[in-house]
């Protein structure tokens, strides 16, 4: 028989109203589950970073529930790596320093941290950039820096927010892939922000898609299962088929909007 694992993350009839009185998400309800590849994909505004900050407890709703079911911890935080749109390095600092950061914050010294930060360069192809300056890298290699950062605290649950946009197509292509191969070697959980129907339906195991301002879940898209891609799919009738069903969904939304 199958079993219906409890979310990992939970949100529920979440509100949230910012002090300026804007009202960025409403009836906001999502359950994030172990292992997939969830995006968020929805119109500029909607609230789909407000979504990220709440779900890493860097902001709390004004109305509802973020709860992780199946743990007793009150604090997640240890947990949860989060990448940025900005890849928001140290310009002072190397490479590696850049990735111990989170561990240090933690009391880990260098000496101790080396292995881990060592690991988590090569899980992003950097191993020979340890001792580069991020100015000297492109935006693709800071961006790989920037995630090998959030790794390197081993986290359940990483949270991307439009990690790839400011990318070319063809580094972007290259990261999509990295980052499939990476979720299956760690067996973490992502929830990833995009404005792209095509990396949402490359991606994702399950694609949530946002309304416009208040933002919540409309519709929920099944994608592929999580892991690496044949490097047959870009090419394929279901990736095609997927961004299809996706693009329509969005276009009724604004259309709705419009009227
Ligand atoms: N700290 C804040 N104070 C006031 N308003 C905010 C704050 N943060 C976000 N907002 C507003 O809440 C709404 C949702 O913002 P959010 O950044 O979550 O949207 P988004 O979907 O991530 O947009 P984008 O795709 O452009 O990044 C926007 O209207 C934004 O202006
Ligand atoms: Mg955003």
């Amino acid at each position: 028989m199958m079993q219906i694992a409890p979310a990992l993350v939970s949100l529920r009839e979440i509100t949230k109203i910012f002090s300026n009185g804007v009202t960025a998400l409403a009836g906001f309800d999502l359950d994030v589950f172990a292992g997939e590849f969830l995006s968020l994909l929805g119109p500029s505004g909607c609230g789909k970073s407000t979504v990220l900050r709440l779900i890493a407890g860097l902001a709390q709703p004004t109305q509802g529930s973020v709860t992780w079911p199946g743990s007793s911890d009150t604090d997640h935080r240890g947990e949860i790596g989060f990448v940025f749109q900005d890849p928001t390095l140290m310009p002072w600092a190397n490479v590696a320093d850049n990735v111990w950061l989170p561990l240090r914050l933690r009391g880990m010294s260098k000496h101790a941290a080396r292995n881990r930060i060592a690991e988590s360069l090569a899980l992003v192809g950097l191993s020979d950039f340890a001792k580069t300056y991020p100015r000297e890298l492109s935006g693709g290699m800071r961006m790989r820096v920037s995630i090998a950062r959030a790794l390197s605290l081993r986290p359940r649950l990483l949270l991307m927010d439009e990690p790839f946009a400011a990318l070319d197509e063809i580094a972007r292509f290259r990261l999509n892939d990295d980052l499939l191969r990476l979720q299956s070697e760690l067996r973490c959980t992502i929830v990833f922000v995009t404005h792209s129907v095509y990396e949402s339906a490359y991606l994702s195991s399950r694609i949530a898609i946002v309304s416009p301002r208040p933002g919540r879940v409309v519709a929920e898209i099944q994608g592929e299962g999580p892991g690496p891609r044949s490097k047959e799919f870009r090419a394929s009738a279901r990736y095609a088929a997927l961004c299809g069903q996706i693009s329509q969904i969005l276009l009724d939304q604004t259309a709705e909007e419009r009227l």
